[in-house]
């Protein structure tokens, strides 16, 4: 069986570029694979956060993961604080991670907006630690969208490079990115990707927003002068994008959806893609409601703590021997 490792930051609004690009893709692996699904608050920590929200957020995102469909009988769900490997075998990957393969991470270049020297010692090290999440589970694929695949390969070079020189410890580990979705570009700017840390409330759309928020923000979702809906990322990213997103949610191809809307027009097509965005998100968000604070949450979260802490620190222990740290 193949094991699977992901994680999301319970930072911002987790919106609709995360589920397509990522989180769909975890409830369709759990069926066939033994899976860990983790909440990255430490990752979190990287930009300052207020305590309190931090808290909240985590929990909101673990109630997201079990609404979206994730089944903890199939899937181990948890948090990342709560397994102190993470923090551990980040600490000994760092100490054979180089400073210019870390200095050539893109999103580290964005996040400190090209000043190094101000920037976070936590936000240049940040992929490291992402590489201990997947190396700690041994895991063979790695579901997450576009922006991760360069943390991913390093995440390789990392394990191949400690195979290399301490002796075959880890599992060399795959990404895994989805035909559709893998980049979800943001409603108000197609030429950038859909974000949680966006100042404008009409980039993205939030799993949790309201039924009228949604709709505004497709109603004034950015497409062009053409009317004519037609996938062409270069000539027309903003139409392209949410064709995209309904194809997604909606499951039709993207020439079903140009042939649907042959001679139509935008007008239908957004009133469309509202229905389709509605109806997708009306049970995660029912769900969510019904779960949020009754402290099943919570339940589930330690369950998951305990059965991921089993696994990582046997991995966790490979890594020390190997290295030649004393253990009794
Ligand atoms: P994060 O929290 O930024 O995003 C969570 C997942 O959502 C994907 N994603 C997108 N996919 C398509 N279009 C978009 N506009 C879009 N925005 C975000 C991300 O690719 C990601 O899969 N570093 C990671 C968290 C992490 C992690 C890990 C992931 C920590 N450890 C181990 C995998 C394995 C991050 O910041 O994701």
């Amino acid at each position: 069986m193949k094991r699977i490792f992901s994680g999301t930051q319970p930072t911002g609004e987790i919106h609709l570029g995360n589920y397509l690009g990522a989180l769909k893709q975890y409830v369709e692996l759990q069926n066939g694979a033994e899976c860990y699904f983790c909440v990255v608050n430490l990752h979190a920590l990287t930009i300052p956060r207020d305590p309190a929200d931090l808290r909240e957020k985590t929990l909101d995102l673990a109630a997201i993961y079990l609404a979206i469909g994730l089944d903890p009988k199939k899937a181990t769900l948890f948090v990342q604080s709560h397994v102190p490997a993470h923090t551990e075998a980040a600490w000994l990957l760092q100490c054979i991670s180089r400073i210019g393969e870390l200095s050539r991470m893109v999103q580290f270049k964005e996040k400190s907006k090209g000043s190094a020297e101000s920037a976070g010692v936590g936000l240049f090290t940040y992929p490291v630690l992402q590489a201990a999440d997947i190396l700690l589970y041994q895991a063979d694929q790695v579901p997450v969208g576009e922006d991760q695949k360069q943390h991913l390969e390093l995440t390789r070079d990392l394990a191949e490079r400690f195979n290399r020189d301490y002796g075959e410890v880890f599992v060399i580990p795959e990404v895994l990115i989805p035909k559709v979705g893998a980049r979800v570009m943001a409603l108000d700017d197609p030429t950038k990707k859909m974000s949680k840390s966006s100042d404008s409330k009409w980039n993205n759309i939030g799993l949790l927003d309201e039924p009228k928020q949604i709709e505004k923000k497709l109603k004034r979702a950015v497409t062009d002068s053409e009317n004519e809906v037609r996938f062409d990322r270069e000539q027309k990213p903003g139409i392209s994008n949410l064709m995209t997103i309904y194809s997604a949610l909606g499951g039709l191809s993207l020439a079903e959806i140009e042939k649907k809307y042959e001679g139509v027009g935008y007008g239908q097509f957004k009133r469309d893609l509202i229905e389709v965005t509605l109806e997708s998100l009306r049970p995660i968000q029912e769900r969510y409601a019904e779960i949020r604070h009754s402290g099943y949450v919570e339940e589930v979260l330690r369950d998951g703590a305990e059965r991921a802490n089993k696994m990582a620190n046997e991995t966790l222990y490979k890594m020390r021997e190997a290295m030649g740290l004393l253990q009794f």
